[in-house]
């Protein structure tokens, strides 16, 4: 094992799927079928959208660790549409995510908003999930590596060493995500995910050995397996192959024992 990273994460991101009442029936069905599996070896998350929080917060209980898919980094002011630290706070929000691959394409996200985003995140004690990942062309130009490395510092730029307890990681190469994804190689997907642990650690110190880092982009029932086995992937990112309760449950049934092999926890 080559992280310091002692559970399973697990989790999906509803993206603008499922109103309130799916989000709830999914939550409820999700929390019943892996009712058995221990708490201290799986983390499991699950990030819908804005409107269903306050309901999905409950549903979720102490065995679904809920998120939010965005935030403002100011707690209030003249800025339309945006959604504050306290306001998440209120509805017992406690984990974010930061800079998926659909806001930076689609909302202008930059690695400099999501820095301001992290460290506000940070400062009001919110676990901040930031997703980072090169897109096919800078990966075709050979600059996968050096663009996760900026990503990666851009967006703890400020942080410090104490801040990684509530620091995850996803890698979500553009190219892999979506419809048309294809998804990454498990090899290669290792690979960057040693990048990343390498400039985590070089941010965090020893503290960054904790900070897991998740793997996302076309994950399904045919490459789960490989990628958990991957010494640097310390967990799944998941989209389409985790939006029906009982094909989620079974997906974390297939990768729960291959990880504690891996692991040997
Ligand atoms: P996908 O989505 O699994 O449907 O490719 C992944 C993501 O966007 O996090």
């Amino acid at each position: 094992m080559s992280s310091g990273v002692n559970k399973l994460f697990i989790g999906t991101n509803l993206k603008m799927y499922k109103d309130i009442c799916q989000t709830t029936m999914y939550l409820q069905g999700l929390a019943e079928l892996t009712r058995d599996i221990a708490r201290d070896e799986m983390c499991l998350f699950v990030i819908p959208s804005f409107l269903s929080l306050p309901v999905a917060t409950q549903c979720g209980g102490d065995s679904i660790q809920i998120g939010a898919q965005n935030m403002f980094w100011e707690d209030s002011g003249q800025f339309t549409g945006e959604v504050s630290p306290l306001m998440l706070k209120e509805v017992g929000i406690r984990l974010i995510e930061i800079g998926h691959s659909e806001r930076r394409q689609h909302f202008g996200e930059t690695d400099l908003s999501v820095n301001k985003k992290v460290l506000a995140g940070l400062k009001h004690g919110f676990t901040t999930l930031v997703c980072v990942g090169e897109t096919g062309e800078e990966r075709e130009l050979g600059v996968a590596v050096e663009r996760i490395r900026q990503q990666v510092k851009i967006a703890f730029h400020g942080t410090s060493r104490e801040d990684a307890a509530r620091t995850w990681v996803a890698y979500e190469p553009v190219w892999a995500i979506g419809v048309n994804g294809i998804p990454a190689k498990a090899e290669y997907a290792n690979e960057i995910h040693r990048v990343i642990r390498d400039v985590i650690m070089e941010i965090f110190q020893e503290n960054g050995q904790k900070v897991p880092v998740l793997y996302g982009g076309s994950v399904n029932m045919g490459n789960a397996e490989e990628l958990i086995c991957q010494p640097e992937i310390d967990g799944l990112f998941i989209g389409r192959a985790a939006w029906e309760a009982d094909e989620f449950n079974k997906l974390i049934r297939k990768v729960l024992p291959l990880w504690r092999q891996k692991t040997g926890l």
